[in-house]
């Protein structure tokens, strides 16, 4: 694998759930494969699961690892021929071209602007630090997709499932804010490469680009959806179109335990941070039900299988450059 930004970079989905959950029974396989090798990950928003589970992974893999707060840095120009007369001091070209000789892989979270959906759509930043950086990409969420995450999530269905087709449910909540669609895109787009039973429920107006839920059941019933449910995923997301913009009448949408009489054997999985009594209730989130803390747990497997796979590449690489 050389680089990690969605599921078209992984060959078998099925294989790398598999070899991640392997990895998590056999804790100290692969301990120096990273040995000599450099991460360094570069965050242009908060995060606390994301830089942790990351971090720990590459360390138990041996690499030496460097985070990079964008903030703390020169914000850089991604303008194509910019005339730099503004604020902007440092163009991408120079910032991701001296991080690419300065470390071996790059780890890089940016999320969405939400005010440009073509702009959002085509990835701009990642794909900068990839041509500018020239190393392997490791997606930490980017405007579209939440890769790690959305490992991590199907570890959790893969552990926690009693039966080989369960229902899988992923509904909108509520929110205050206007948040991006790139958990949940992800998760339909790795659901259903999984082979998973996907239904999703939103109200009407906030549709997913289905590029992403080709194959999923879709309504705006959430009762519908939510009936019979195996494993209920819950996540906020802003429209579409107009682009970024929140949905503001969807306070019924946040589940309870009472909501979920008609899912008596549902378990409940979100990605956190989670607003409690607004996405949801605190009695689902106490309960057993919740998977949440198993997903942020599994963020250090898939984390890891991911790093071990892509060290893999770069040392397979490194050996077929050997000129003899
Ligand atoms: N789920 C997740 O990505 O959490 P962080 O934003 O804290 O990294």
């Amino acid at each position: 694998m050389k680089h990690f930004r969605g599921v078209f970079d992984v060959e078998n989905v099925n294989a790398l759930i598999s070899e991640a959950i392997w990895m998590k029974h056999n804790p100290l396989a692969h301990a120096g494969l990273g040995k000599g090798k450099k991460l360094g990950m570069i965050f242009m928003n908060p995060s606390l699961r994301t830089r942790l589970s990351t971090e720990m992974a590459a360390r138990d893999l041996g690499m030496d690892v460097q985070v990079l707060n964008m903030g703390d840095a020169w914000t850089p120009d991604f303008e194509e021929g910019s005339v730099m007369d503004g604020q902007e001091v440092e163009h991408i070209k120079e910032a991701a071209g001296v991080l690419g000789r300065y470390f071996d892989m790059l780890a890089i979270r940016a999320f969405p602007g939400l005010l440009d959906r073509e702009a959002d759509d085509a990835e701009g930043v990642l794909r900068a630090f990839e041509q500018y950086g020239k190393k392997p990409i490791l997606s930490l969420e980017s405007a579209t997709r939440h890769p790690l995450q959305s490992l991590a999530d199907m570890i959790t269905l893969e552990e926690q499932k009693k039966k080989k087709s369960p229902k899988v449910v992923l509904t909108w909540a509520p929110h205050v804010k206007s948040l991006p669609q790139a958990v949940p895109l992800s998760f339909a787009e790795w659901t259903l490469a999984a082979g998973y039973d996907l239904h999703i429920a939103h109200p009407a107006g906030l549709g997913l680009d289905p590029r992403f839920t080709h194959g999923a059941h879709i309504t705006n019933d959430q009762n519908e959806a939510l009936a019979g449910a195996d494993f209920i995923y819950v996540k906020n997301w802003s429209k579409r179109e107009p682009y970024g913009v929140p949905y503001e009448d969807g306070a019924s949408w946040m589940l309870n335990e009472k909501r979920l009489d008609i899912a008596p054997n549902a378990r409940i999985m979100h990605c956190l941070p989670v607003r409690r009594n607004v996405e949801l209730s605190d009695d689902l989130l106490d309960s057993p039900r919740s998977l949440v803390l198993e997903q942020a747990e599994n963020r250090l497997w898939a984390a890891r299988v991911v790093l071990k796979n892509m060290l893999t590449d770069i040392l397979i690489n490194e050996k077929a450059a050997i000129p003899y």
